[in-house]
């Protein structure tokens, strides 16, 4: 395979900027950056490689074929992550998951067959799983048995891509990673948002009480298997990306307030997320095979993450006074004045 161009989708977004600067970092590929520039995106993450000669920006939809159809045949390899990504605004909000998620990787797909792609690495989720009950970790032939409207979009993509494999025999790999976590990413997820929250010493609006499991994935550590299956993955198989960094919600809240030298009286134990998946955890081995490993433990990957946001408030400040003040206020309003502090929940 010998790749000259790599056409990114969403690589606007947090694990999108990541990897094109990996990308850029580590090979003389040319990229094209195609997104829609959803809240999400932002062109911010991308500053300090938007003047290199190898990367170029078009803002457009995945699900827009007449632009996906122009821009296919430039490229020898794609690597898509565009997708509505945050499970709470897929609660609120589901067809617009549908419409990027199932019907622009739909046709994505459907050009990629048309052109002499070499390779397409889909980027899925663990969330396709459902949740791991008890010790169950999943494994890459487990059932998919999403809960969340999030959930079920992407496992409506991957199928589709799976399906792309049998039918035109389009080379495709698929990932499926844990919880990111890093520079870059939009504070509505949980890390960040608790970050920024603690730094400006407001309340940490903690779901339920804060026990459900997530595996938490330093961004680089995901670039770098990302990497690996972009060039070594198998043609028509699913990867899991997890890093063993799993831990409970009220354990990585309190991670970040130690970092931050902040007080507990900072967390609220607030209404819980509608059918919230208890626990996210998957068996790495396969792509642990191909020769990946993390460079980052939890508390190597939490520090760097913490850190990179107290330093760069230049980054989030003009993010917080825009549309995420309207949804923070209608996620959290209510349910922040109906809180319990920590100390009283015990
Ligand atoms: P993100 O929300 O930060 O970024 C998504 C990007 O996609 C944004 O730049 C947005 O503008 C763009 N986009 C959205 N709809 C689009 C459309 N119709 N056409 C073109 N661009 C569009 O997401 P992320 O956290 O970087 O996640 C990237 C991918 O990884 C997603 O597919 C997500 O499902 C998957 N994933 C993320 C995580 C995580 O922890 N963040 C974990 C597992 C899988
Ligand atoms: P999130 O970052 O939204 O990722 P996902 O739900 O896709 O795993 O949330 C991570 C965990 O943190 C999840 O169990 C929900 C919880 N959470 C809170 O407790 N409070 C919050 O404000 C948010 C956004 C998430």
């Amino acid at each position: 395979m010998t790749i000259h161009t790599v056409l990114v989708t969403g690589g606007a977004g947090f694990i999108g900027s990541n990897f094109i600067r990996h990308l850029l970092a580590n090979y003389n590929y040319d990229i094209i950056n195609l997104d829609k520039l959803t809240y999400a995106g932002n062109l911010e993450n991308l500053a300090d490689v938007a003047g290199d000669q190898r990367y170029r920006f078009v803002q457009g939809d995945i699900g827009d074929a007449e632009v996906v159809r122009e821009l296919m045949p430039q490229a020898d390899a794609v690597v898509s992550f565009a997708a509505e990504s945050h499970v709470d605004r897929s609660i609120e909000d589901p067809g617009t998951f549908i419409q990027t998620d199932v019907y622009g990787t739909f046709v994505l797909l459907d050009a990629a067959r048309r052109s002499d792609i070499e390779r397409f690495l889909h980027i899925s989720t663990d969330e396709v799983y459902g949740q791991s009950i008890g010790d169950q970790r999943f494994k890459e032939d487990d059932p998919f048995r999403p809960r969340s409207p999030y959930a079920a979009s992407k496992a409506g993509g991957e199928l589709q891509v799976h399906a792309f494999r049998e039918t035109y025999d389009l080379p495709v790999v698929i990932a499926r990673p844990a919880n990111n976590i890093g520079p870059y990413q939009y504070p509505e997820k949980a890390v960040p948002l608790f970050t920024i929250n603690a730094i400006e010493d407001e309340p940490l609006p903690v779901y339920g009480e804060g026990l459900q499991i997530r595996d938490r994935l330093y961004v680089d550590d995901h670039c770098k298997a990302l990497d690996l299956l972009l060039h070594e993955g198998e043609l028509g198989e699913a990867y899991n990306i997890s890093a063993g960094n799993e831990r409970t919600n009220i354990e990585v809240v309190k991670t970040i307030l130690d970092i931050l030298e902040k007080p507990t009286s900072l967390i609220r134990f607030v209404e819980d997320r509608l059918g919230h998946d208890e626990r996210y955890s998957m068996e790495a081995t396969k792509i642990r095979a191909l020769g990946w490993s993390t460079d980052h433990d939890f508390d190597a990957a939490m520090e760097k993450t913490v850190n990179w946001y107290r330093d760069h408030r230049e980054w989030w400040e003009p993010i917080r006074s825009g549309e995420y003040r309207e949804y923070y206020e209608r996620m959290y309003g209510r349910r922040l004045a109906e809180a319990k502090p920590y100390e009283e929940a015990g």
